[in-house]
């Protein structure tokens, strides 16, 4: 038995990339793990998997820019298993593009999945812990808010936001809740294929399949954080390739 056995995890954007790799490995060490995105069909295949390795999940078709759907997933975990332990804010999108370019629908979609669906997530599970007496928050940011570059301005700014928010989440939370940031590097998933325009798209991927890390890297950052006993906060992570500069 860990730490992580039989914690109630929910975790976002669950249907690819490191919210998938994060619920395997939480669900492999006996955590059950609560699904939400939008693609339900990769939901119910996840969580098939999970439930065929012996392990416990469950899912819920949900989009995190609707608060609705947030508060359905908390629910789903209380109703299921009793409890929420752990909430993971993973799901985030990145159309990156020049600020010349105008692409204003992109940054309203940046600001409404990478800070408003963070936001809502912590407004359906926050009574919740506080009913309880505990419960933890982990929100996954990134470098691109560490180290400043041109094209990422907006998405950089959304994650930059939600650093902003964890820490001043974490002052009020008190000696009960906990809050952990992590800020992966470049990681070996999909995330990019969002990219509009396919001149900004090119060297991305190409910088991706030269240095990127495995999505599990972040997974197991977010099992650190979470096995560690109840008094203890891991508060930032940041998980990049060696290679990354
Ligand atoms: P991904 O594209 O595989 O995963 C993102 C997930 O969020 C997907 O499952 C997607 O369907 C979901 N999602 C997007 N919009 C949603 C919405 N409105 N409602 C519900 N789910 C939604 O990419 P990845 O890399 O796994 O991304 C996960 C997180 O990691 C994101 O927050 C991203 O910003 C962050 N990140 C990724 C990095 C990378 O290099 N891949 C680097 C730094 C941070």
């Amino acid at each position: 038995m860990s730490e992580i056995t039989n914690k109630v995890v929910i975790i976002t954007g669950a249907s690819s990339g490191i919210g998938e790799a994060t619920a395997l490995l939480l669900a492999e060490r006996g955590a059950k793990v609560v699904l939400g995105a939008r693609r339900v069909e990769r939901l119910a295949a996840l969580a098939d998997r999970i439930a065929g390795a012996g392990g416990e999940a469950v899912y819920a078709r949900t989009d995190v820019t609707r608060r609705a759907d947030l508060t359905h997933l908390v629910t789903l975990a209380c109703e299921r298993y009793g409890k929420l332990d752990v909430l993971v804010n993973n799901a985030g999108i990145g159309p990156i593009s020049r600020f010349d370019d105008l692409r204003v629908e992109d940054w309203e979609a940046m600001i409404d999945v990478n800070i408003k669906g963070v936001l809502y997530g912590i407004a359906a599970a926050l009574p919740v812990f506080r009913q309880q007496g505990f419960g933890h928050i982990v929100n996954v940011i990134s470098t691109a808010g560490l180290k400043i570059v041109p094209l990422q301005g907006v998405y950089a700014g959304t994650k930059n936001a939600v650093r902003t928010i964890s820490e001043a989440l974490r002052q009020e939370a008190g000696d009960k809740l906990r809050v952990t940031s992590v800020s992966p590097g470049f990681i070996a998933t999909d995330f990019a294929d969002s990219i509009p325009d396919p001149q900004v798209k090119a060297p991305i991927l190409a910088r991706r399949d030269q240095i990127a890390i495995a999505p599990e890297a972040i997974a197991r950052g977010i099992a650190f954080a979470i096995e560690q006993p109840a008094e203890v906060e891991v508060g930032d992570l940041v998980i990049r390739p060696t290679a990354q500069d």
